[in-house]
Parts: structure tokens; C-alpha cells; sequence
């Protein structure tokens, strides 16, 4: 019996020896897939027939310099840790159409005029439709374009060539002769990208695959090719706003968790240094219903404007809805606003909204949601150059978050001038010298702060 059938889940790698419509394991429909394995080639490999490895001291290692390259891009830069590496391969991931190939391809246009050699493998778009793309962009620069999907051809073009840098648009279009499973499935993408790595590593060239991401959420297929990787960059944003995070999920070399800030614009995406002021909407602010929260992303303070409409319900059951915010977050401190300040919110429909498209996860975002839902309510304005923080908890306190140092000097530099902190914490005196900064530690201090 040579050949064993398999059936493997192309979501979460789950296997099983029959063909089931639904996985048992991640719950996903019609995902799993045929695989054909060679159970005598398997079964052959004994451990005692393998060349023994020779182990050597870690102080032995050679340690090289990590050679790191500019995208030409300041923020993408940052979210790789200070530069493209030599020799990593590194993942961009996203929702279709956001713009990773436009990011890629700048990126590779700008590394190209940098003096690089570089090559932009295509399986989605032609050869006219990299030069029209290209066009629009205004690159500058000249750039080897490749358009193919057969793994071993790319890596035959590859190896003819000293790239130093190549991006691979997408990983989901390369399909290889060696195994088995649709172009997209999880072997599929498994094998390319562990072929990709192993040249990457051996030519020490950088390689940047691109990945589409599943409605779920996930990398469409397999999790698993985020643990392969070097490092995970997912680049989000609303599908008809024009902001866009860059966001690094794991770095091999660099921290986690760094945010760029891009705008898509019709000559691609523009990089956004002072992202804090463009979440701003300077007609709205000093309104009723709206505040301005400050919040952490990565490695940066935002300020981000926070609306809410706070409005008589005309059924029983009254509205919470929410755009940008979590809305079981939003019903929690309704409750806390009502039980702890009487405020008659039961009786009212409630939307919350939040400006620029951006999606406000952070506990901090608390105090100014709480904030623009009481100035709706009593249909005063807070007035501008006023930012808030804090996490609401459900006995009415408000409690402090992390980095307040860092979040008050952005407040500072946008030129705001008071800022409601949640918690107790006092800034030492001094060290900010234009701001106001008033500790609020119970939802009921609020109310010295919205006056009629
Ligand atoms: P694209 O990079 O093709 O997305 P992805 O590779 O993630 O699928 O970007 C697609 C969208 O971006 C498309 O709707 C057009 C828009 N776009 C601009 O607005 N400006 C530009 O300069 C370019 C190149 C694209
Ligand atoms: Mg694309």
C-alpha cells in the first residue's frame, strides 16, 4: 500500500481519514482537501540510517551583522524593526484590495532606485498591469517584473540572478509540480513557502511574499505559514476609507506590535508622519457628542476624535450602535454611566461612532466614550483642546492605563491644552508645562466637566 489517501483541513491543518463537509476542528465548511501521501517513502526513514548532525558551541557561532535595507518608506521601515533584513522572508497580509500590492510594489520601486537589485514575481496581474500600476505611482526607477505562477520556474529565475531583494504577489497564485492540492490549498502554499525560505536563507536574498486574508480573519489557508515566516505584517484599514495601518504581528528581527500610518491615495500610499492630527475632524470638535480620545498603537500615541449621538428611543427597546467600537464595551459603560451617575440613558438610543475609519481596541478609549456619550446627552459641548484616557471598571472608578508619559506628550505636541487621565497617578510637576492634567478616578468626577 504505497499511496494513503488524507484529508486535510486547508484552515487549521486538522487531518482525518475520510472526507467530512464540516471540520471538527476549526468548525469551517467544505475545507478539506485530498492528499495523497507515499506511505513507503514515510516509513523508510529509520532515525538510526540519518547522518548524525554535529552540534557546536553557541559561542562559536559567527555572528553577522544583520544587513538591513531601506524600503525608501520611513513607516514601513519601522514596522520592520529599522529595514528590510537580508535573507528573511517576511509575510504582508491583508484583505483584498487594501493595497498590498501597492505598498509591495513601491517598496520594490523604491528599493530599486536605492541601487538594489530587485524583481517583482506577479501571478495576479500582467506584465501592462504592473507598468500602468507603476505609472500611477510615478516610480521613478526601473524594476524587473516576472509574471508566473510555477514555484520551480520562479526559483530557477531566482537562482540565474543575484536578487537582492523579491516580492512574491501572491503566495496564494504559486502552485508547485512536487505535491499535491489546489493552487491556494494548504499544501500548496505550505511547500511554496518553505521553498521560498530555504532560498531566501541560502542566496541571502529578502523576500516579501504577500498572503490574502480570509473573510475570517485568517490567512487565507493556513495559520501555519505565520509560524514559517521571519516576519508577519498585516495591512488593515476600511475597504472605502483611505487610512491604513501597517501593523507587525511577529519580527524575528524587531519588535512586535509597531504600527505604521498610510493614506491611500490616487498615486498610492502616502506615509502619514504626524498620524495623530488626521483623525481629527476640526468641524466636529467642540460639539456636543464629541471628544478626543488619546490612545496607544504599537509605538505610537494617536489622538482620535470620538462621536456620539445620544438620542430619545422610539421602541421599547432602545438602540447601541456602534462603529469603530466594541459594542458590548459600549453597553458596559452605559450601564456604569446609568447605575453610578443616574444618567437616564435607558430611555435613549445610542451610536457611537468613531472618526477616520479607526478602530479604537484599547481599554483607554473608555473615559472618552463615556465622555461624548454625557455631552450628548446634556447637549454641551466639552470644549476643544480637551483629551481623555482611562478604563471605566464597573464600580464607577476610572483607572489608569500604560504610557502615560508618552500619550500626554502627544496631547502636548497637537497643542491640546487639559486632559482628563483615568486613576490616580500624578505627573511629576512640571514636566508638562502647557498641559492641565486632572486625574479622575470615579465616572462621577465627570460631571464637573460637562456643565451645562
Ligand atoms: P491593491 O494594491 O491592488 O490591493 P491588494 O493587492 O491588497 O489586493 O490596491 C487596490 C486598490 O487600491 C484599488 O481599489 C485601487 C486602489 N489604488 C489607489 O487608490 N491608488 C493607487 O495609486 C493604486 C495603485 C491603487
Ligand atoms: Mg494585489
Amino acid at each position: 500500500m504505497p499511496n494513503v489517501k488524507k484529508f486535510v483541513c486547508k484552515n487549521c491543518n486538522y487531518s482525518s481519514a475520510k472526507w467530512q463537509g464540516k471540520c471538527p476542528e476549526c468548525g469551517e465548511w467544505s475545507t478539506l482537501e485530498e492528499q495523497v501521501v507515499n506511505v513507503v517513502k514515510a516509513s523508510k526513514k529509520r532515525f538510526g540510517l540519518s547522518v548524525a548532525g554535529t552540534p557546536i558551541a553557541i559561542s562559536e557561532v559567527t555572528t553577522l551583522k544583520e544587513e538591513r535595507a531601506s524600503t525608501g518608506l520611513v513607516e514601513l521601515d519601522e514596522v520592520l524593526g529599522g529595514g528590510l533584513v537580508a535573507g528573511s522572508l517576511v509575510l504582508l497580509g491583508g484583505d483584498p484590495g487594501i493595497g498590498k500590492s501597492t505598498l509591495a510594489l513601491q517598496a520594490a520601486v523604491n528599493m530599486s532606485a536605492l541601487g538594489k537589485t530587485v524583481l517583482y514575481v506577479s501571478g495576479e496581474e500582467s506584465s501592462y498591469q504592473i507598468k500602468m500600476r507603476a505609472e500611477r505611482l510615478s516610480a521613478k526607477s526601473d524594476l524587473l517584473v516576472l509574471t508566473e505562477t510555477n514555484l520551480e520556474s520562479i526559483i530557477a529565475a531566482l537562482s540565474s540572478n543575484k536578487y537582492d531583494v523579491v516580492v512574491i504577489d501572491s503566495i496564494q497564485t504559486l502552485y508547485s509540480e512536487e505535491v499535491n492540492g489546489v493552487t491556494g490549498g494548504v499544501s500548496q502554499i505550505v511547500y511554496s513557502t518553505n521553498s521560498l525560505m530555504r532560498f531566501a536563507k541560502s542566496s541571502h536574498t529578502a523576500i516579501i511574499i504577500i498572503g490574502h486574508v480570509t473573510k475570517e480573519g485568517t490567512l487565507a489557508g493556513p495559520k501555519t505559514l505565520e509560524h514559517m515566516v521571519d516576519a508577519v505584517m498585516y495591512l488593515e484599514g476600511e475597504r472605502f476609507g483611505t487610512m491604513r495601518l501597517l501593523r507587525s504581528i511577529k519580527n524575528r528581527f524587531g519588535g512586535v506590535g509597531e504600527v505604521g500610518v498610510f493614506e491611500m491615495t490616487g498615486g498610492g500610499l502616502r506615509e502619514i508622519m504626524n498620524a495623530s492630527s488626521i483623525f481629527l475632524d476640526e468641524a466636529s470638535l467642540g460639539k456636543p457628542g464629541s471628544s478626543v480620545a488619546c490612545i496607544v498603537e504599537g509605538n505610537k500615541a494617536l489622538l482620535v476624535e470620538v462621536q456620539a449621538l445620544v438620542s430619545k428611543a422610539s421602541f421599547n427597546y432602545p438602540k447601541r450602535t456602534t462603529s469603530g467600537f466594541d459594542n458590548n464595551r459600549l453597553q458596559l459603560i452605559v450601564a456604569i454611566l446609568e447605575k453610578h451617575m443616574k444618567a437616564p440613558l435607558s430611555n435613549y438610543d445610542i451610536y457611537v461612532n468613531v472618526a477616520g475609519g479607526f478602530k479604537l481596541e484599547e481599554r483607554a478609549a473608555d473615559l472618552p466614550v463615556a465622555l461624548a456619550i454625557l455631552s450628548s446627552l446634556k447637549e454641551t459641548a466639552i470644549a476643544r483642546g480637551i483629551a481623555a484616557f482611562g478604563e471605566l471598571g464597573l464600580s464607577g472608578e476610572v483607572r489608569g492605563v500604560q504610557h502615560l508619559e508618552k500619550r500626554l506628550k502627544e496631547c502636548e505636541k497637537l497643542g491640546f491644552k487639559k486632559v482628563l487621565v483615568g486613576g490616580r497617578k500624578e505627573v511629576k510637576d512640571g514636566s508638562f508645562k502647557k498641559l492641565v492634567v486632572t486625574n479622575i478616578s470615579f465616572v462621577g468626577d465627570l460631571n464637573l466637566e460637562i456643565k451645562k
